[in-house]
Formats: C-alpha cells, structure tokens, sequence
C-alpha cells in the first residue's frame, strides 16, 4: 500500500472537518472515483483502509457478508481514540452492525418484527400526529426559523423516542447524547468536554446510566414498546448480554434519529434551491415517496461503514489482503454517473432514485429504513399541503463528522397557504 500524508485526499472520507463542505466533498469524491475507484489511504494515525467509491463496489461488498465481516471497529477513526476509548471501561462495540454471522442472525431476529413494512405501517396514523404537531411548531415559530434544529431534529427524535417508548421529557438528554456518539468530533456538540473522544466515552457512560434503569424498569413491567423487546430479548434462546443489551438500544436510539433528521434538513435544503420540487407534491401527491427516496440518496448521511476481508479477496480489480478493510463510500456511491443519470442534481422525479444505497444492502441493510421513509414522506407531503412560500435567509451549516452528519442549520423564512 502506498503512503500518504495528511493532505492525501483520502483524508476527506475520515477525517470530520472536511465534511462541512458538501460541494467541494462531492467534487473531489468524484474524482476519485475516476482515477482510482478502490484507493489505498494511509492517513498518519489510522490504520490503513481501501476507499470503495464506486456503486457496484460498496454493493458487492455490502451483499457478500460471508467474505467480508462488519468486527466491532465498524467506523473509521484515529487509533489513539479506539485506544482511549477501551482503556476507559466502555464496553467494546457490539450494537447489531458490529455483529456478524449467526451471532448477528440472532440478535437482529430480536426487534425485526417491529421494522417490518406492516408494522411500520400500523404506526402511520401516529406518525402524521407527530408530523402535524410539528407544522404547528413552525406557524408558532412565526415565520422564521431554524428549520433542521427546530423542526427536523426534534420531529425524527420524537417519532423514534415514541416507539421506543421513552418518555417525552428524556429527549433532550437523549439528543444530547446522540450528538456526543455521532457529532462528537463537532465543536458545537462537545459540550465542556476537551476533545472529541472524551465527548464520546462521557455519551456512551451516560447511555449505560441511563439504559440501564431502563432495562430494570421494563424487565419488571414489560409494556407495548421496543425499550420492552431489547430489555427482554432472547437472541438464540438465550438472554441478551448486558454489552449487547446496552448497545442495542444505543443503535436504535442513535441511527434511529440522526440519520432521518438529517436526510429531512439535507433535502430541505436541496428544496430550498427550487422550491418547485416541493410544491409539485400538491399536484402530484404520488411524488412523494420518491421525493423522499431522492432526500435520502442526495444526503447519504450515513457517510460510511467498514469491512474486512476475511481471506485474500479482490474487489474492482484490487488485491485485498486477508484482514485488510475497506470503507463503502455510501455518498459516493450515490452519485456514481455509471448508475444515476445526471447524478449530482437533485430531482425529486429522478426515475432511478429507488436504486439509493443510503441504508446499505445485504445482511445489515437499514432496519429502520421504512421508518425513515415514512417520516420523510409524512414531514414532506404535509408542507407542501401547508406551506405557501419558503426560502433561505442564511448559509446552510454542515456538521462535522466522517460517521454520521448533514445540514445542522438551516435557516428559513415561510409563510402559511
Ligand atoms: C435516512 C435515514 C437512515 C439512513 C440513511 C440509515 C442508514 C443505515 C445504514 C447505511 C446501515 C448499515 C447498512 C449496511 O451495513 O449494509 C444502517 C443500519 C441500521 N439502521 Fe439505519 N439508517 C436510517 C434510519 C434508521 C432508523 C429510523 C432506524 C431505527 C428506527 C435505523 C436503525 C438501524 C439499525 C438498527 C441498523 C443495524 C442493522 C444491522 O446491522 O443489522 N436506521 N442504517
């Protein structure tokens, strides 16, 4: 593998600060994916990793859970941090996608029934009630507001928060908690804390705090929510372990909000450059599933997972070693121009949007992607019934985070119909 140095353009998939640009990300990704679609990155302080680019790459891989596995060190980061991180006494990693083989069967077997389509669907009528709450937010805000801190991040939170069964006065703690696992590296959520790791262990012992009352709680009275189904889980007949147990509700919580909130303000944003592409749902109500397929491949916000090679492999014509990983560029693949027409254009018509590789593909594809859907389907179709006019009244804001990010302000000016 070739050496590099700090300014090698690897450096833009790992490293958090080079994810509040989008624009000038997406450039350079596709480039990339031009002269070296599975490329070798050596940044100092990282082990080294292949970046996979291209869409039928990061697919393959993503299909074949076999020969690649997931490990406990699914996401890219300085070695010094998953150090720290260890020494500190937070349980190693062992949320669904850090699973692999029966192991991962098992556990994933334990909340599948509540992300099925039919489920999901049965829990519509909940979240529009959510989503109309949330319009009448913004007639109270007056006007003017931040739309993805005012009105996406609390709306994605609430709906997961609902079915977790969480009760309303906890979220504030929970999406501070998030923003420490996911945004940590982001000076705006690290709180009093020194550096970015040191955000993230404080997170995940509050998690453990909290989760664990939880747990007690609902083991004694179990109830009609998923806090009950992970507190009482059985993965393979047998009783969850308390690591497991703790990261499984930590994922749910997570990936559960994060990522919806911010397909929510990225496509807002994208929206706001047009706004026709909001208003046509009115006349074409049908267009709103596919306008939300399109929020969530254009944001990508889920920016990466790893793999490892479990034997000598080759992908794209790349010799893989045998515990050498690979990162699946999920924004890249995106907008690979070998799979979307016009592919850096945001159209809420685009025939091939459903193609998306935003949740991922193959043994640990998205559980909560039908959710997500509906969440983006429900917020949409309601303000393009509702809104008359809505534009920007300042720079949109990126957060920073090679892991999970987007659009973390937005401000806006809107009037009512
Ligand atoms: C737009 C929103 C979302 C995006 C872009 C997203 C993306 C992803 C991706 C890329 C993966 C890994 C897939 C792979 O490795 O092949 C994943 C896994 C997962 N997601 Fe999501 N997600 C979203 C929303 C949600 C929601 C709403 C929930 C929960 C209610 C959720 C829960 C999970 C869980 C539990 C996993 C682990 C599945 C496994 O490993 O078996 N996600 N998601």
């Amino acid at each position: 593998m070739t050496s590099t140095t700090d300014a090698d353009p690897g450096g833009i998939f790992a490293q958090p600060w080079n994810w509040v640009d989008m624009e000038a990300w997406h450039q350079q990704a596709a480039a990339i994916r031009q002269e070296s679609p599975v490329m070798p990155v050596d940044l100092p302080g990282y082990e080294p990793f292949w970046v996979l680019t291209r869409y039928a790459d990061v697919f393959a891989v993503s299909r074949d859970n076999e020969r690649w596995h997931n490990t406990s060190r699914s996401v890219v980061g300085p070695d010094d941090d998953w150090q720290r991180m260890i020494a500190s006494g937070v349980p190693i990693p062992r949320t669904l996608v850090h699973l692999d083989g029966q192991d991962h069967k098992d556990h994933r077997k334990v909340t599948n029934d509540w992300f099925k389509p039919a489920a999901v669907k049965h829990r519509q009528p909940r979240i529009e009630a959510l989503a109309d709450l949330f319009v009448e937010r913004l007639r109270e805000l007056g006007g003017e507001c931040d739309f993805a801190s005012d009105i996406a991040q609390p709306y994605t939170l609430r709906v997961i928060m609902d079915i977790f069964g969480v009760p309303e006065d906890d979220e504030p703690l929970m999406l501070e908690l998030t923003q420490g696992l996911f945004g940590s590296a982001d000076p705006e959520f690290m709180g009093d804390a020194e550096d970015s790791e040191a955000r993230l262990i404080a997170s995940v012992m509050r998690f453990i705090e909290y989760f664990n009352a939880l747990t007690e709680d609902r083991q004694r009275h179990p109830g009609d929510d998923l806090a009950s189904v992970i507190a009482n889980g059985q993965p393979g007949g047998c009783p969850m372990g308390d690591a497991e147990r703790l990261w499984y509700y930590i994922i749910v919580a997570t990936a559960g909000h994060d990522t919806t909130s911010f397909a929510l303000s990225g496509g807002m944003e994208a929206i706001l450059r047009d706004p026709d592409q909001l208003w046509v749902l009115r006349d074409e109500p049908d267009l709103v599933a596919n306008a939300a397929e399109e929020c969530i491949r254009w944001t990508s916000p889920v920016r990466h997972f790893l793999r490892y090679a479990t034997e000598d492999l080759e992908v794209g014509g790349v010799a893989i070693p045998a515990g050498g990983r690979v990162l699946l560029s999920y924004p890249s693949a995106n907008r690979d121009e070998e799979v979307f027409a016009d592919s850096m254009t945001f159209d809420v018509r685009r025939p091939d949007a459903e193609r998306l590789l935003s949740f991922g593909v193959g043994a640990h594809f998205c559980l909560g992607s039908q959710f997500a859907r509906r969440e983006l389907r429900t917020m949409l179709s309601k303000l393009a019934q509702h809104l008359a006019h809505i534009e920007p009244v300042g720079p949109a804001e990126w957060s920073a985070s090679s892991f999970v990010s987007g659009v973390k302000h937005l401000p806006v000016r809107y009037s009512f119909r």
